[in-house]
């Protein structure tokens, strides 16, 4: 089988908000019970599996099968997943029209970047496959570009796909460029406006994904309320948006929402829709189950309290109003916290991370302090990512593990490049020399002592401190 996405390659990422524990604790947050012991995971469109391999690698007990219709994608993931021996995965070269129902039940299936690129016909049998083959509780993940932005990007789409003849290995430079030449002409401010806007947001990705988004053939946008729509024929309905900030607190003044929830007249899609004539959206992560499930909506406060919390920030200063500052260890940030049950639970957090903790246990009397600023400020603090919620933690390691051991596809990945996965199913770049060097070392058979002989030019104090900001990023496992 050949596509356009084996003549040109898809950049692919671990995307942190598709992996099965963040459904879960979305689900749990709406009142739900989703799977959450070893589950089967389904990545539709998976390309080549940098999102699905990493998920299988930290949870043996788990099984995940990622298909897609190109060759190439599926080929260079199924050699990652040969070099890692991993047993609990498997990659197919597969047109989802041809899905054998023979592939059984899953309780996640995961579509990133599919539902847009895909014609209509192919959608409707993605929703198909999901209506036989999810389970009863399961979740499904899906982006796709959304109205009102995506009105501009069709503009800016219609223009590249409209530069003169020209040779085929250019098109996307030409057609950027026919882009920027049509904008010189222009006029009319507005219009001006939309083209700047699209000319950035072009020139910030690389050209292989302009070769597929902008350039392909299939181009599908949605107002979420189509969506949805669309997803209810086939017998879901919608849950929640995939990342915490939209889903908890979308970013408009308060007053905004209360005027938008009134005139939504308490329908949650309809909300939804609002929110996005307001805000603009282009890009939607949705999740969804099927519509028999009794979704609630507001119970989050009480649902948190199912969850594991964990926490990248560190306290740095106790000031002399009693506060404290905490800052985030696993980037820019940093907060004051006021509140002795926050700084409490922040304390406990900083001991373990990255591991988690319940947040059940981490406050003195749960259903007492249900109602108060603290779960206010939790919320904020997660919407913010320094607080990350959880079902099951991943297999990190703390620093006190004695023959330290980074992730074996981190180890694959020191011999090609500076980009990292971890085990909390993110990205981590390295551009210096030194660290994919010492992060090839952490194989487990060496202590941290024995690290320093075996790199040039490098002290033990270098390798304390490095270890240090791999144990934090969550590259290291137990
Ligand atoms: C925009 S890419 C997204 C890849 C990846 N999920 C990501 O987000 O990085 C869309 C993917 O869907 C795959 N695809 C398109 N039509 C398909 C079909 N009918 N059956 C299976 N895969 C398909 C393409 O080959 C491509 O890898």
């Amino acid at each position: 089988m050949s596509s356009t996405y084996d003549q040109v390659l898809y950049p692919s990422l671990a995307f942190s908000e598709t992996h099965p524990d963040n459904l879960a604790a979305l689900a749990t947050l709406h009142g739900l019970t989703p799977p959450t012991g070893p589950c089967r995971v389904l990545e539709v469109g998976c390309g080549d599996a940098s999102n699905l391999i990493p998920m299988a690698l930290a949870d043996p007990a788990s099984h995940f099968v990622g298909f897609d219709l190109a060759t190439r994608p599926i080929e260079a993931g199924q050699a990652v997943v040969h070099a890692l021996g991993l047993s609990n995965i498997e990659l197919h070269t597969l047109d989802i029209l041809e899905f054998p129902p023979s592939f059984g039940n899953f309780d996640y299936i995961i579509a990133h970047g599919f539902c847009t690129w895909v014609p209509a016909f192919v959608l409707e049998k993605f929703f198909a496959v999901c209506q036989s083959h999810l389970s009863p509780h399961g979740v499904i993940f899906a982006s796709y570009n959304t109205h009102p932005q995506a009105h501009a990007r069709e503009a800016s789409r219609q223009i590249m796909h409209a530069q003169p003849p020209g040779p085929e290995a250019s098109r996307v430079t030409d057609g950027k460029h026919f882009l920027s030449t049509i904008r010189r002409f222009v006029t009319d401010p507005l219009w001006q406006a939309t083209l700047d806007s699209e000319i950035k947001r072009l020139g910030a990705r690389p050209d292989s994904v302009t070769f597929h988004d902008e350039l392909g053939g299939a181009y599908n946008c949605f107002y979420v309320a189509d969506f949805v729509a669309l997803a209810a024929r086939h017998g879901f309905q919608y849950l929640a948006e995939g990342l915490l900030r939209p889903a908890l607190r979308p970013n408009v003044p308060p007053e905004t929402i209360a005027e938008l929830r009134a005139l939504s007249q308490g329908d949650e899609v309809t909300f939804q829709q609002y929110l996005d004539f307001v805000t603009y959206r282009g890009f939607r992560r949705t999740l969804l189950c099927r519509s028999n499930l009794p979704i609630q909506r507001n119970a989050i406060n009480e649902n948190l309290l199912k969850l594991r919390v964990a926490s990248p920030l560190y306290r740095v200063s106790q000031n002399p109003s009693g506060s404290e500052t905490f800052r985030n260890g696993g980037g820019p940030g940093q907060m004051e916290s006021n509140n002795p049950f926050l700084s409490a639970v922040l304390h406990r957090l900083e001991t373990v991370w990255p591991r988690s903790l319940p947040l059940a246990e981490l406050l003195p009397d749960p259903s007492a302090i249900a109602e108060t600023p603290t779960f206010d400020q939790l919320i904020s603090l997660a919407v913010n990512n320094l607080l990350f919620l959880r079902h099951t933690d991943p297999p990190v390691a703390s620093p006190t593990k004695t023959n330290p051991t980074a992730n074996p596809l981190a180890r694959l990945q020191a011999a090609s490049g500076t980009l990292f996965t971890t085990m909390l199913h993110t990205q981590v770049r390295f551009e210096d020399d030194f660290s994919p060097k010492l992060i090839a070392l952490l194989d487990g058979t060496r202590p941290a002592s024995a690290l320093a002989p075996l790199l040039n030019g490098t002290t033990p104090t270098l390798i304390a401190t490095a270890l240090q900001s791999f144990y934090r990023v969550g590259l290291m496992i137990a």
